[in-house]
C-alpha cells in the first residue's frame, strides 16, 4: 500500500529509527552483560527483554523499509562507552534514551498521520516506548532520597 505521504522522507525517518532501534539493542544487552552485584538476577532479565523489545522495533521498523521500497540500515547510532557504570548511571542512561525515541517518535507521527498504517504503527510503538520509560523510571525510584518520617 502507497503511503498518503512522502515515501522517501518516510523511508528516511523510518532509517533513522532503525539506527537508534540497533543501538538500543546493542546497549541493553551490553547493560545485561555488566550489571552486577546481590539484584543481578532479575536486573539482567530486565535489560535482556528490553533489547528483545529494541530488536522487535528494529525487525518492525526494517521490514517496513523494505515494504516500502527503501533499504534498511545496517548503520546504527552511535553508544556511549564510559566503562564500568552503576546501575543507577545505567538506568539514567536508559531512561533518557527512551525519553529521546519516545520524542522522535512523536515527531514522526505528526509529520505521517495522514497515513493510516504509519499512524497506527506509530502509535504502538509509542505505547511500548511509554510502557519502557514508565518500568525505568520505577527502578529509578529506589534512588531518589526517601523522606524521614518524624516519630
Ligand atoms: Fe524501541
Ligand atoms: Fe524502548
Amino acid at each position: 500500500m502507497e503511503p498518503k505521504v512522502n515515501k522517501e522522507r518516510v523511508i528516511e525517518a523510518l532509517n533513522s529509527a532503525l539506527e537508534k532501534e540497533l543501538a538500543a539493542m546493542v546497549r541493553y544487552l551490553h547493560h545485561s552483560f555488566i550489571v552486577i552485584g546481590p539484584g543481578r538476577g532479575p536486573l539482567v532479565q530486565l535489560f535482556r527483554s528490553l533489547a528483545t523489545d529494541s530488536m522487535t522495533h528494529s525487525i518492525q521498523i526494517g521490514e517496513k523499509i523494505t515494504a516500502l521500497g527503501g533499504h534498511p540500515s545496517v548503520k546504527m547510532e552511535e553508544i556511549d562507552e564510559p566503562g564500568d557504570q552503576t546501575l543507577e548511571e545505567m538506568l539514567k542512561e536508559d531512561l533518557e534514551m527512551e525519553k529521546n525515541h519516545i520524542e522522535m517518535y512523536e515527531r514522526h507521527l505528526k509529520e505521517f498521520e495522514k497515513d493510516l498504517i504509519l499512524k497506527l504503527m506509530y502509535e504502538q510503538i509509542i505505547l511500548e516506548e511509554v510502557s519502557h520509560y514508565e518500568n525505568l523510571e520505577m527502578y529509578l525510584r529506589d534512588y531518589q532520597p526517601q523522606p524521614v518520617h518524624a516519630r
